[in-house]
């Protein structure tokens, strides 16, 4: 006789001799291992129908299994983005001080002395602004003395750039213990992420520049929100890594529903980050499906490289891939990105202590 497995659909055969007519029996299906009951109390002549009726109702219970799994996962993925949601609300908001001279900054009567007063009314802020000002990175190591007369050694493009890497540093500064970083780890990456983007937009738009920058500074926000929720469910993303080989952001998107690039696309409504940034921090692994702007594709490549250069996390550093058509897209060969990764890598040696 001939019956289907309810949990794998198979045909399994059972010859006849071997059914115990008049009694109930289970077994392994030898395809899914799923148990099957059959029930053979009935004449041996109804064997057929009694098997269809009894491997039926286990397909229906199953179906309803399913369904009601299904609906629990949907219902605890719900209650988890409405947590991330309000933690992202809660998110202390994106440094005034950088919007306002930002804005100061895009006005043609640039007022240098106006912006360097509102800079210097936080003082932190200011106090980093002229450490990294006067790094071996900018060229005028000691020479900048206040942050007017940055304006004039540095000019503003880089001063905004300086402006961006002091301001974020709070948040770039976290212990992210679900992800394995420390917080050296998460500034440093995000750092090499930022200059990287910026020498690449140099080479192919000199005016994304300072966009690209501040883009790759933060481009990895939403893992400071989502790391709470890792270290909740750290021994699934374990079992997840290990058995699938897969990388950590496809982890993020199994086990919790989110990854941390549409977190960060969150992140950056909340702090009206320009739209041009918004869309290419949240496509920053999949550029080719954002809408086509060359940014998205800066940060993928400027990620890629900061990963190979050793600006990484060690987690995801291997199977990091460059997704296919990226470097056509930006018009650049293999030999510009190993050009592009030793001026990061000197880059990150000259800032390192600075920011
Ligand atoms: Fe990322
Ligand atoms: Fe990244």
């Amino acid at each position: 006789m001939r019956i289907e497995c309810p949990g794998c659909l198979k045909g399994i055969n059972i010859p006849e001799e071997r059914c115990p007519v008049g009694k109930v029996f289970t077994f392994s299906c030898p395809s899914c291992k799923h148990r099957i009951k059959l029930d053979l109390r009935t004449e041996s002549t109804n064997i057929r129908s009694s098997l269809k009726l009894e491997t039926g109702i286990n397909k229906h219970q199953e179906k309803a299994t399913q369904k009601k799994e299904y609906k629990r996962k949907e219902s605890n993925r719900q209650n988890l983005e409405k947590k991330i949601l309000q933690d992202v609300k809660d998110l202390p908001p994106m440094p005034q001080v950088v919007l306002k001279a930002q804005q100061l900054m895009a006005d043609p009567d640039l007022d240098i002395k106006g912006v360097a007063s509102l800079i210097e009314t936080d003082q932190a802020i200011a106090i980093k602004v002229l450490k990294l000002a006067n790094s071996a990175y900018y060229g005028f190591s000691g020479q900048v003395s206040s942050i007017q007369n940055a304006f004039v050694v540095l000019g503003y493009k880089t001063l905004v750039q300086i402006l961006s890497i002091a301001s974020f540093s709070t948040f770039m500064g976290k212990n992210l213990p679900g992800y394995g970083f420390e917080s050296e780890d998460f500034r440093r990456h995000s750092l090499a992420v930022a200059l990287s983007s910026k020498v690449i937009a140099e080479k192919i738009d000199p005016s994304l520049a300072n966009e690209a920058h501040t883009a790759g500074l933060i481009h990895d926000i939403g893992k400071i929100i989502l790391d709470k929720y890792i270290v909740e469910k750290i021994d699934t993303f374990k079992t997840f890594l290990e058995n699938e080989q897969r990388t950590f952001l496809s982890a993020e998107k199994q086990v919790l529903g989110f990854d941390h690039a549409e977190i960060a696309y969150e992140i950056c409504k909340k702090w009206n980050i320009p739209n041009a940034m918004t869309q290419a921090i949240k496509y920053h692994h999949y550029p080719s499906s954002s809408q086509g702007d060359r940014l998205p594709y800066i940060l993928h490549l400027a990620d890629y490289i900061a990963a190979k250069s050793g600006g990484g996390y060690d987690s995801d550093d291997l199977l990091y891939q460059l997704e296919e058509g990226t470097l056509d897209y930006l018009d650049l060969r293999y030999e510009d990105v190993r050009i592009i990764m030793s001026e990061v890598i000197e880059a990150m040696a000259q800032l390192s202590d600075e920011s």
